[in-house]
């Protein structure tokens, strides 16, 4: 695939904004959300910096394959750096809203591996707010979790106190704070709180798509607790929608819920599967992973009065267009396996 333009992150400056398009940037531009949100904010108006370090949370190549995708549209300029290690005023000069997407994302793998957490969570919200202030940005918009309700009461309501369970949780909980003070600097700040994020292009560490790629290549699959854990799916362009309309939201010092709308089972989800690969789905089951959450379910009132924002994609519309895309996927590699035989 031919390979788009990418800048260094020693350019002094990329932005030429085109008159009448507003311009933001968007860090982790090549990751799942990221990349949606960039090329989503293009057609809606914006110009676009997209930033990202395509760092080993997982494999690069899929990082690389989405950037490549984003290079060639028009009104997208990637630079390829770490946050931490950039001259970031220079590339927010002129940004009128930072979407701060980038980070190191999953519970599981951040107990072996913490200080890359704290390096792409905690240090990139601080390099991130630093630069937005001196660099007069108006507005930035953080890419939070529900893991940092832990295993609180649901729904989680913005108003419940904290209470993360994984060095995960931690890191964001620690990132947004980072966000939401400041405030009192002059930067109007909001973080979003997105509940597990499904839909084409996911993670390749996700369950959903662990699931559907297991399934479609008639493989056992894993399941890690008894699936009566619940999760509030979050369809991938219900999410973009939220983080845009945030950048105009009447609210700025808040943490805010951007759920799907419905919580399911792990049980419900394989149910759905069978039917979807219309075959037999075998389900090895194991003890629960650490730092699982038994259920997330947002408490939406707070999105939807400051945000507009109401999910308008179920789960069993939602699963089944990721369960086609892994499909594509699958049937893609199972080709190539065929012909390099
Ligand atoms: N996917 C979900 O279900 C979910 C749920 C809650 C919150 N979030 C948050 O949303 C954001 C996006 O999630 P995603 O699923 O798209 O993850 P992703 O891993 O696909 O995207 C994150 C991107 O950030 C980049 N990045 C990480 N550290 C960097 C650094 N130091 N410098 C430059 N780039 C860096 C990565 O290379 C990656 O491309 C993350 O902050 C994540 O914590 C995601």
């Amino acid at each position: 695939m031919e390979q788009p333009h990418l800048s260094t992150s020693r350019a002094p400056s990329v932005r030429s904004s085109t008159p009448g398009r507003r311009s933001c940037v968007v860090t982790g531009a090549a990751g799942f959300i990221g990349s949606k949100l960039a090329a989503t904010l293009v057609d809606r108006g914006w110009d676009v910096v997209g930033i990202d370090g395509f760092t080993d949370s997982y494999d690069p190549v899929e990082k690389r394959a989405r950037a490549s995708v984003l290079g060639h549209m028009n009104g997208v300029t990637l630079v390829e750096g770490d946050l931490v290690d950039m001259d970031l005023e220079a590339l927010f000069e002129g940004a009128e809203v930072v979407f701060h997407l980038a980070g190191r994302a999953g519970v599981r793998a951040s107990f072996d591996e913490e200080p890359k957490y704290v390096h792409d969570n905690v240090l990139t919200a601080r390099a991130v707010v630093a630069a937005a202030r001196r660099a007069g940005v108006r507005r930035a918009v953080y890419a939070s979790s529900s893991s940092v309700y832990g295993n609180s009461p649901t729904p989680f309501a913005e108003t419940a106190p904290p209470a993360p369970i994984s060095p995960y949780g931690r890191t964001k909980l620690e990132a947004e704070r980072t966000f939401l003070e400041a405030v009192s600097d002059g930067l109007e700040a909001v973080a979003l709180r997105y509940f597990t994020v499904y839909g084409p292009g996911q993670r390749p560490d996700m369950g959903l798509r662990i699931f559907a790629e297991a399934a479609l290549r008639g493989e056992p699959l894993t399941l890690l607790g008894d699936g009566t854990q619940r999760r509030d799916f979050t369809y991938v362009d219900d999410i973009v929608s939220a983080t845009i309309a945030a950048a105009d939201a009447p609210a700025s010092g808040l943490a805010i819920n951007v759920g799907g709308g419905s919580s399911v089972t792990l049980l419900e989800v394989l149910e759905l599967l069978r039917s979807l690969v219309a075959g037999d789905v075998t389900v090895q089951f194991l003890p629960p992973a650490r730092g699982d959450v038994r259920a997330t379910e947002a408490d939406a009132s707070r999105a939807a009065s400051l945000l507009g924002f109401r999910a308008s994609v179920p789960f069993q519309v939602g699963f089944p267009a990721e369960v086609a895309w892994v499909r594509d996927r699958v049937e893609t590699m199972q080709l190539e396996e065929v012909r390099s035989a």
